[in-house]
């Protein structure tokens, strides 16, 4: 396996499930690569990641003494080819590289994981899609929360019909004020991302994958603020999506909720749906899951069992546990069983099967993320005027 990028999403979600997965025997030898070597001696160095996986480690690209100065932006290049076809590459760089890193790695015949949002156009995912099934590779976008019980649960239930349907919703997911001071300031600019795209998007997936509508339009304004480097950031965004049955959803995002917050950000989906003769309503509270901790430090937290957690399961160390886990183990299965089959058409028969079944996000069955991602690029550096997503791509 070879991650690309080797940020917070690497050291939260992505290195400790892998670490899980070599456990089980499902993933070999793990490689990292990041632009410097000091991003990766962080992550080698986590004391939680050392705790939980005694005698697990990387192979580091750059490699930790390495000594050059300068950022190595096209490494990924050579790592990608040094794996033997059919690895598995996982693409955990910011937003606006994942197309040129995931057509590499297509390129290189693997198999690929990416992040979301998947890439930020529909021409760009067309593309990929195109090259992954030409040559019969799996290309999941890890889009988590469809792997949160309750968003399985709500699925299951909306489409037996037990909440009639969608007319008015209302999600939100606000990070933490400290978020500013990340990595983060050096992409996340109003010239290439914003709250909305960057997170708002899973909520957006999230009510398509429960309801099986699809958006049709948005329109999304943002506050520009700026980051402590100065630079310039849509901290603050309120989007309007337009369902393909006229519901509409408000989708609010930031990099504000206040630090001083017990969770480590603020989240939750409200919908409100008609038919029969009574309304029906579904809440999730997303970052409060009813634990209270008040701990000998002074602090109080309101901590999730369900996204990433750690716990003494057996042996030594601590297993990861969660939809954060379980969403990489689910790609990773997938990946395997198609890295597996002997042929290009039963690969792509396989792919197909994937598509259709809709639990994982694929470049064809959600297209209308990357549609919705373009559009509200549009939508917010034009003042939040409403644009329309093209048909073909909500199909
Ligand atoms: N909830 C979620 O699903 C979720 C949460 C956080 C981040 N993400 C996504 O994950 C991606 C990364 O986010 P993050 O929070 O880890 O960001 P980050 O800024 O902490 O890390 C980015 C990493 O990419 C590396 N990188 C940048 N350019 C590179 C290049 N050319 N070659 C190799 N490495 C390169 C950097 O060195 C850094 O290690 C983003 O697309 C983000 O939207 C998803």
């Amino acid at each position: 396996v070879a991650v690309i990028g080797g940020g917070m999403i690497t050291h939260d979600q992505i290195l400790p499930s892998l670490y899980q997965l070599q456990r089980l025997g499902l993933a070999a030898e793990i490689r990292i690569c990041a632009q410097r070597p000091a991003s990766l001696r962080k992550l080698a160095h986590s004391p939680l990641l050392l705790r939980a996986f005694p005698g697990h480690s990387f192979i580091p690209y750059p490699a930790f003494e390495d000594a050059n100065p300068n950022p190595q932006p096209e490494l990924y290049r050579e790592v990608l080819q040094s794996l033997p076809p059919g690895s598995l590459a996982i693409v955990a760089v910011p937003d606006d590289l994942h197309f040129p890193v995931t057509l590499a790695a297509l390129r290189a015949r693997h198999h690929v994981i990416v992040v979301k949002p998947f890439v930020l156009s529909v021409a760009h995912a067309q593309e990929l899609e195109r090259e992954a099934f030409a040559h019969g590779l799996f290309v999941g976008i890890e889009y988590h929360k469809r792997f949160d019980d309750r968003s399985l649960m709500a699925r299951q239930k909306y489409r037996q019909g037990a909440f009639g349907e969608l007319r008015l919703g209302h999600a939100h997911l606000h990070e933490k004020w400290y978020y500013r001071h990340s990595n983060f300031q050096n992409w996340c600019t109003t010239d290439k991302s914003d709250a909305f795209c960057y997170i708002g998007c899973h909520y957006v997936d999230l009510v398509a994958f429960i309801t099986g509508l699809r958006p049709v339009c948005v329109s999304v304004q943002g506050i520009p603020d700026a980051y402590p480097n100065g630079r310039l950031g849509y901290l603050y965004t309120d989007a309007r999506v337009t369902f393909n049955n006229g519901a509409l959803l408000n989708v609010q995002n930031s990099l504000s909720a206040p630090d001083a917050l017990p969770g480590t950000n603020t989240q939750g989906l409200t919908l409100y749906t008609s038919g029969g003769e009574t309304g029906g309503f579904l809440r999730h509270s997303d970052q409060y899951r009813g634990l209270e901790y008040a701990t000998l430090d002074g602090l109080y937290s309101e901590p999730s069992p369900d996204y990433m957690q750690y716990v003494p399961y057996d042996g030594t160390g601590l297993t990861p546990v969660g939809y954060g886990y379980r969403s990489i183990e689910q790609l990773t299965r997938r990946a395997r069983q198609v890295a597996q089959l002997p042929d290009l058409a039963s690969r792509q028969r396989l792919l197909q099967q994937f598509d259709a079944e809709n639990l994982i996000a694929t470049p064809a069955n959600s297209r209308y993320n990357e549609a919705l991602v373009e559009a509200a690029r549009i939508s917010i550096l034009n003042h939040g005027i409403t644009v329309d997503l093209p048909p073909e791509a909500i199909a």
